[in-house]
């Protein structure tokens, strides 16, 4: 008989899901009272009739029930018109987040970006700017913070590979390398840091690798700059961790993306084998690890580098 009511009511449950979904998502700050009068204007009564017949729901357990983990928020994330990043920003757009996300150009993965995330039914831009360029970033994110009003998660993923052994690494390569991975998450950061603190929240998110923790031949500029920013987070969690803002860094083991695309296939077969859990990582297994930092689930985790590799690094 049990059973029954079970079934009956989680029956009940996913026919109100919709109108609660569509009613709280249009009016996410405004309450309950507003959501139910919104309902009755589009003439669908379920929700009032939940209202009604179950008044031992508390509002935010409602909410909570039928909210998506970043409803409402806003997310930068940089470099994301492909791979890695462009996961981030579709899990956290499936999860209710406007998205503002840069490239280096407005190009057709950008606009194809752009398109995928809006078809998910949030606020979604596209924006050309070098993360590695101080004057650039403050101009992006001023016009990011105008145009979306808030920005709640910041993800620092852009980033290069130019790798070589050190006898044969120019000035060049390893500059370049240190400014669009290390010196962007400085550029970034210190941009979106005065509406983070002004808000007294947000949550911070590099993408660091597993090479930045234990180094790697042929890598020491991209180790370098990995590195770099782990000590970056760590520092950025003690600072601003009072004002509300956490700082935490993925470190990414052997993830298959355009990136590791360049690697030759014997060699991408011998980095496989030695992971232990003997394959690369997708760039979504990465985004749910994001979308866990950058939601209320990691409210107490600051401070902290992930490992998402496998058990490459343990
Ligand atoms: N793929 C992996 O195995 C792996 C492992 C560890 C860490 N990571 C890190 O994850 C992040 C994403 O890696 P991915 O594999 O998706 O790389 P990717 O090359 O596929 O994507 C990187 C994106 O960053 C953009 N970008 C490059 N320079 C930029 C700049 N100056 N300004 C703005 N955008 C710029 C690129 O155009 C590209 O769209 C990087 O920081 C990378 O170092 C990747």
């Amino acid at each position: 008989m049990s059973l029954i009511a079970d079934a009956f009511y989680l029956y009940f449950l996913k026919w109100l899901h919709l109108p609660l979904q569509t009613s709280v998502r249009y009016t996410p700050k405004d309450g309950i009272s507003k959501a139910m009068r919104l309902a009755f204007k589009k003439g669908d009564f379920r929700f009032p009739i939940f209202y009604y017949f179950y008044p031992r729901f508390k509002i935010q357990k409602i909410k909570s029930f039928i909210m998506k983990l970043l409803e409402g928020k806003t997310a930068i994330v940089t470099g994301a018109s492909r791979g890695i990043g462009k996961a981030i920003a579709i899990k956290f757009a499936e999860e209710g987040c406007n998205i503002a996300f840069t490239d280096l150009f407005e190009d057709e993965n950008m606009k194809a970006t752009e398109a995928e995330i809006a078809a998910l039914g949030v606020k979604a831009k596209g924006y050309a700017s070098n993360a590695a360029d101080y004057a650039d970033t403050e101009k992006v994110v001023g016009e990011i913070a105008n145009e979306f009003g808030q920005i709640d998660v910041l993800v620092n993923n852009a980033g290069i590979t130019k790798d070589t052994l050190l006898m044969r690494m120019t000035e060049d390569q390893w500059d370049a390398v240190i400014n669009v991975n290390l010196k962007s998450v400085f550029n970034f950061t210190k941009a979106a840091q005065k509406t983070m603190l002004k808000q007294r929240s947000g949550s911070i998110v590099n993408l660091s690798s597993v090479v930045g923790v234990s180094g790697n031949a042929g890598q020491s500029n991209y180790s370098a700059s990995k590195a770099g920013i782990i000590g970056f987070t760590k520092s950025i969690a003690k600072e601003l961790g009072s004002r509300g803002v956490r700082s935490n860094a993925i470190a990414p083991g052997f993830i298959i993306t355009e990136m590791t695309a360049k690697i030759p296939e014997d060699a991408r077969k011998a980095w496989e084998a030695n992971i232990p859990m003997k394959r690369g990582g997708t760039p979504d297994e990465v985004a749910k690890t994001a979308l866990f930092l950058a939601s209320d689930l990691s409210s107490y985790v600051s401070g902290q580098v992930i490992n998402v590799c496998g058990a490459m690094n343990t």
